[in-house]
């Protein structure tokens, strides 16, 4: 088990650091909470010291012959700050040193990373945002702050993320990945389109959006600045990942091209609804007295794919599709997914056989990665976590 000192930072949302303390203490973790002044404000030290079972201690100056302000940098396995408000992400950004805290970031040798939370206005501030660039710059984890209630009336950009994620993301980080994508930024799409025909009735597919979380989750664990554009996904939210929701295809397609614009890899896991109805009814459409069920004429969607292909200049960024088939009399699975990786010009393709229900809403997977150079992977069956780390291994090398 690791060795975590957790770094508290002077926000209102210190209180949520305890239940995080509880997360890594329960699975057998060793904390040491090593909170700032202004933190203790909003939680006292002795319920640090309770939760913890370890001595809490915010300046340089006491228990001086242990010198704590080198030592406890050394020997931690993970230094995790939650909440990092703007000024110890400045601090840390600047190496300032003048507390227990800022003293154990110089000396970690291991993995560091920051869960932030502040007011919308302080995270945007092109200070704080060339600060957490720095960072991360030097291989540190600055996780993205969720969206959502902020103190007082405000909501906005800079809430912390849940406890429940920020220690995935940390576990992710313990478990040593190497973080092959620090300084990337990349975009994942997932779920599945909607195209209404009315107020109430769409035309929708199965996808869950598992997939496409589960690629942005290890995205983040390896280090990259992650967007996701979600079509009606209802999980929860991956800790440190930029969430943004859609529902129809033109809406994804919109906001892929946006975030497209400057990432180095873009995975297209979503499902797109390859067809749209011609028109849309402003009022529900009512049944006919005579009974005649109404036609419906659909339109083909663009294809976001092909259009984000088209769209580079170079070979950046690096663009994977995902192919749901089924083999059938005309050609197998995997001849499908070579005439398709031809068709959409992709650099990669994650092929999933769907026969008799396979994939959709399940926590396993099992697929086929087929490159543009010829290249095929077959994937072992297991977690979409294991193929999305899978799948990020390939790009990797392409980013290369
Ligand atoms: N895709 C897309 N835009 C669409 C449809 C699909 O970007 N309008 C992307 C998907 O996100 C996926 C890849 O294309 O990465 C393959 O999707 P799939 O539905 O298998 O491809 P289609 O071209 O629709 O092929 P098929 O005729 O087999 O349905």
């Amino acid at each position: 088990m690791a060795s975590i000192v957790l770094g508290v930072s002077g926000g209102i949302a210190s209180y949520k650091a305890a239940e995080l303390l509880r997360l890594l203490t329960e699975s057998g973790h060793s904390v040491r909470v090593v909170p700032t002044e202004s933190s203790l404000h909003f939680v006292g030290a002795a319920t640090w010291e309770a939760l913890s079972g370890q001595p809490v201690q915010v300046g340089v100056f006491q228990n001086v012959e242990e010198v704590p302000h080198v030592r406890i940098g050394q020997s931690a396995d993970l230094v995790l700050v939650a909440p990092a408000t703007a000024n110890t992400l400045a601090k840390a950004a600047h190496g300032l040193a003048d507390d227990l805290l800022t003293n154990t970031l110089l000396t970690a040798r291991c993995p560091v990373m920051f869960a932030p939370a502040m007011h919308t206005e302080m995270w945007e501030n092109a200070a704080t945002q060339a600060n957490v660039e720095t960072l991360r710059s030097r291989g540190h984890v600055v996780l993205e702050p969720a969206v959502g209630r902020l103190t007082g009336v405000d909501t906005g950009k800079g809430r912390l993320p849940a406890p429940a994620e920020i220690y995935a993301a940390a576990v992710n980080v313990l478990a040593g990945r190497e973080q092959d994508l620090m300084g990337r930024r990349v975009v994942v799409s997932a779920g599945g389109t909607r195209e209404f025909l009315d107020p109430v009735r769409y035309l929708g597919n199965r996808s869950s959006g598992r997939q496409g979380f589960a690629l942005a989750e290890a995205a983040v664990a390896r280090g990259a600045s992650v967007t996701v554009v979600a079509a009606n996904v209802s999980l929860p939210r991956p800790a440190g990942v930029d969430v943004v929701d859609v529902v129809s295809t033109e809406q994804l397609r919109e906001q892929m091209h946006l975030a497209a614009a400057d990432a180095d890899a873009v995975v297209m896991a979503a499902a797109p609804a390859d067809f749209r109805p011609a028109e849309f009814v402003d009022a529900k459409i009512k049944k006919t007295a005579d009974g005649v069920a109404p036609q419906i004429h659909l339109v083909e969607n663009p294809d976001i794919l092909v259009e984000l292909v088209a769209a580079r200049t170079s070979k950046r960024p690096v663009i994977v599709g995902f192919a749901a088939e089924t083999g059938d009399a005309t050609a197998s699975v995997i001849e499908h997914a070579r005439a398709k990786l031809a068709r959409k010009g992709c650099d990669l393709l994650v092929v999933n056989d769907v026969s008799a229900g396979k994939v959709f809403g399940q926590e396993d997977s099992e697929a086929v990665l087929l490159g543009a150079d010829g290249s095929v992977t077959q994937f072992a069956h297991g977690p979409k976590s294991d193929l999305a780390h899978q799948v990020w291994d390939a790009v990797v090398q392409r980013l290369d």
